[in-house]
Parts: structure tokens; C-alpha cells; sequence
């Protein structure tokens, strides 16, 4: 399997006034494409800050990031929103989706953002909702949806633009325990009918043992 991210001795101090706090603490850390890999640890761990990192939400604060073999530690903030835009599928226990907006134009909007024609953008929302089991849902609000409707719709979204990799930050947070397990079995079928590779963040033990690959995270190191 070909190596998709490598941390080195990666850092994150937060400035917090005059006191700084580091969350992150030298994590290496490495995913191939294909892993379906749960992070998980305690709260304020670190998990979510090393989420933001690998997605280049934020950047580190020292140590190394190699992104499919690419040194992107020091590129500028426009060339990693572009392998943001193109390369990274987010999912988020609130879902983000815009309330005024169908499940349909939701799916639509990063293919918007990338230029794609519409009647094209429309027909691959459409081939994503279907692959998560919304299609039938495709005209109605988000407040017209339940929870894990809507998190099929933000899983849609995330998947609409063939992104190399889909990080999930605490999925099933939001959602009642079987809804939960449903979502993860759609994680889980993602990744093994379609190779996609897949990180979440999970508190939920019965979430993160159904992943191959379970990595703790303690007090802002890797424990694996
Ligand atoms: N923007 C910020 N400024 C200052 N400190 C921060 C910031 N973001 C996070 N932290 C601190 O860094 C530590 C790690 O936070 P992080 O959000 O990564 O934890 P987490 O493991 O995701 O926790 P949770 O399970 O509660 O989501 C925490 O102590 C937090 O208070
Ligand atoms: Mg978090």
C-alpha cells in the first residue's frame, strides 16, 4: 500500500495570551490509501488538532507533513486549500450543512466551488446521495431530515468530490447508538467496496473496534 500521510515530530503550540499550550507533542504518525483507521483518546487529547493538521485546516507548529509523498510543511495557505478543496473529504458531528439549502445543493457545493459545469455537478450529487441511501431525499432542507439522514447528506457531500482521503471528526457524536452504527457501516463499506481511506474520531469504543486500525492518542502523543 503507497503512503498517503506522514507526520514527523510534529508539534502544535496554541498561543493562549502570554501562556502557550502545546497539544501536540512530536506526533509521528503515517496512513497508507486504503486504511480505515479510528482515532481515539480522551478529551482535549488532541484528536481534533491533529485532524485539523492532516486536513491543512491548521498548520503545525514544527515537525514535518508529507502528503502522498509531498513535503507540504511549508507551502503557502492558497496551494493547501487547494489540495484541501480537491484531496480532503471532511465530516463533522454537527454536520455543516447549509439549512436554506437542499440535500441536493449541499452535495453540489464543493463541485460548484471547483468550477464544475452544473448539470454535471448535479448528476454526480445525485450518484453520491444514492450511494448513501438519500437519494429519495434529495429536494428536502436539512431541518426536514433526521440526524443521520442529514449525516449521510455531509458524507455525500464529503464523498462528491473523489477526495483521497475522508476525515470523520466524532461522526456518530450526535446520533442515537443504532443510527450511529449505521453511519459506521457506511464508513466501513466505503472502504472496503471502494477502497477509500477513511480516519475517525471517535469516544465510542464500539465505533473505533470496528476499524482495522485503532491509534490512541494521549496527551498530545501517539500511544498505537
Ligand atoms: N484554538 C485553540 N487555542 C488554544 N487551545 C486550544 C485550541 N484548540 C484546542 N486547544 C487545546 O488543545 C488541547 C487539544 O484540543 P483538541 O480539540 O485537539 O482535543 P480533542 O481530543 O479533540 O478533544 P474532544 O474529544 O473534547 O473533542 C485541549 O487542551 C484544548 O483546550
Ligand atoms: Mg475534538
Amino acid at each position: 500500500m503507497s503512503s498517503l500521510i506522514k507526520l514527523e515530530n510534529v508539534t502544535k503550540v496554541y498561543q493562549l495570551g502570554e501562556n502557550d499550550y502545546t497539544a501536540l507533542k512530536g506526533v509521528d504518525f503515517q496512513l497508507n490509501r486504503g486504511e480505515m483507521t479510528a482515532i481515539v483518546g480522551v478529551s482535549g487529547s488532541g484528536k481534533s488538532t491533529l485532524m485539523n493538521i492532516i486536513g491543512f485546516l491548521d498548520r503545525c507548529t514544527s515537525g514535518k507533513y508529507f502528503f502522498a509523498n509531498q513535503d507540504v510543511s511549508s507551502l503557502q495557505e492558497h496551494e493547501l486549500a487547494s489540495i484541501r478543496n480537491s484531496k480532503i473529504g471532511f465530516v463533522f458531528q454537527s454536520f455543516f450543512l447549509l439549512q436554506r439549502s437542499s440535500a441536493l445543493q449541499n452535495v453540489m457545493l464543493p463541485l460548484f466551488y471547483r468550477g464544475t459545469p452544473r448539470n454535471e455537478a448535479k448528476d454526480k450529487a445525485m450518484h453520491v446521495l444514492e450511494k448513501v441511501g438519500v437519494a429519495h431525499l434529495a429536494a428536502h432542507k436539512p431541518n426536514q431530515l433526521s440526524g443521520g439522514q442529514q449525516q449521510r447528506v455531509a458524507i455525500a457531500r464529503a464523498l462528491v468530490g473523489d477526495p483521497e482521503i475522508i476525515l470523520a471528526d466524532e461522526p456518530t457524536g450526535a446520533l442515537d447508538t443504532q443510527t450511529g452504527d449505521e453511519v459506521m457501516e457506511l464508513f466501513l463499506n466505503l472502504n472496503s467496496n471502494e477502497s477509500r481511506t477513511i480516519v475517525i474520531i471517535t469516544h465510542d469504543k464500539e465505533i473505533s473496534c470496528r476499524c482495522r486500525r485503532i491509534v490512541t492518542i494521549k496527551d498530545g502523543k501517539i500511544m498505537e
